[in-house]
């Protein structure tokens, strides 16, 4: 089973509250919402009062993607304000070890991110903590940009690594994708798929239920 993880940063924010319901019921298991503080990444994105009111109208996964330095350090504050997964970054960690313990801790589960030119070996140590595992297909920061083919290396990769040693973490691809790509990501080995245009631009039910389409012919 394929999860379609919406992200936010593309939707609507003077609707957020619809586009949530709209997402509800089209059954989209996860809400993807992307943190930036304009240091990690070169943009500025949205925060914790908004994930707490978002936290009072849903009871769907609240998928949150921390593109900030030392994320170590907001890790309770993200906990607190309802996040259900609390996707950090490796290159931004300074004890990513440490991080994920602190996530399980708080009773949320632990997302490891790796940016495109990070090589996914270099997170082998965190891979049996990690519930789950965000690879970058574009550089973070914005959305709308073309996915980078050689990040499904780190996908493939990743994915043959939890096949052969029966890891369960989910493998979760952020960045680029479409409909018209949706089946080579899958086939690389994506299990939660992040899009953010695709599903915003237009008629996002109609956009949901093409990739949900999709998702099905690949199971
Ligand atoms: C980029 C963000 C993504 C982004 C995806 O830094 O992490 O989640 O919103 O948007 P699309 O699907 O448009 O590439
Ligand atoms: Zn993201």
């Amino acid at each position: 089973m394929y999860k379609l993880s919406p992200s936010l940063l593309s939707c609507d924010f003077t609707r957020l509250g619809e586009e949530v319901k709209i997402l509800e019921q089209n059954n989209v298991p996860y809400i993807h919402i992307d943190v930036m503080d304009g240091v990690f990444v070169p943009n500025i994105s949205i925060g914790i009062p908004v994930i707490e009111c978002l936290r009072k109208i849903t009871e769907l996964t609240l998928d949150v993607h921390l593109m900030i330095t030392r994320p170590e350090r907001y890790i309770e504050q993200f906990a607190s304000a309802g996040s259900d997964i609390i996707n950090f970054h490796y290159e931004a960690c300074e004890n990513s070890a440490a991080a994920i313990d602190r996530i399980h801790e708080l009773g949320k589960k632990a997302g490891i991110t790796i940016k495109p030119k990070t090589d996914w070996r270099e997170i082998i140590p965190y891979l049996s903590k990690a519930d789950l595992v965000l690879v970058m297909s574009v550089e973070p920061g914005f959305g709308g940009q073309g996915l980078i083919k050689e990040t499904l290396d780190n996908v493939r990769g990743l994915a043959k690594y939890k096949r052969e040693n029966h890891l369960d973490f989910e493998l979760e691809i952020d960045g680029g994708v479409k409909t018209d790509n949706l089946q080579e990501v899958i086939e690389a080995g994506a299990e939660v798929i992040v899009a953010g245009s695709a599903v915003f631009r237009g008629d996002a039910a109609e956009n949901i239920q093409k990739f949900q389409k999709i998702m099905e012919n690949c199971t």
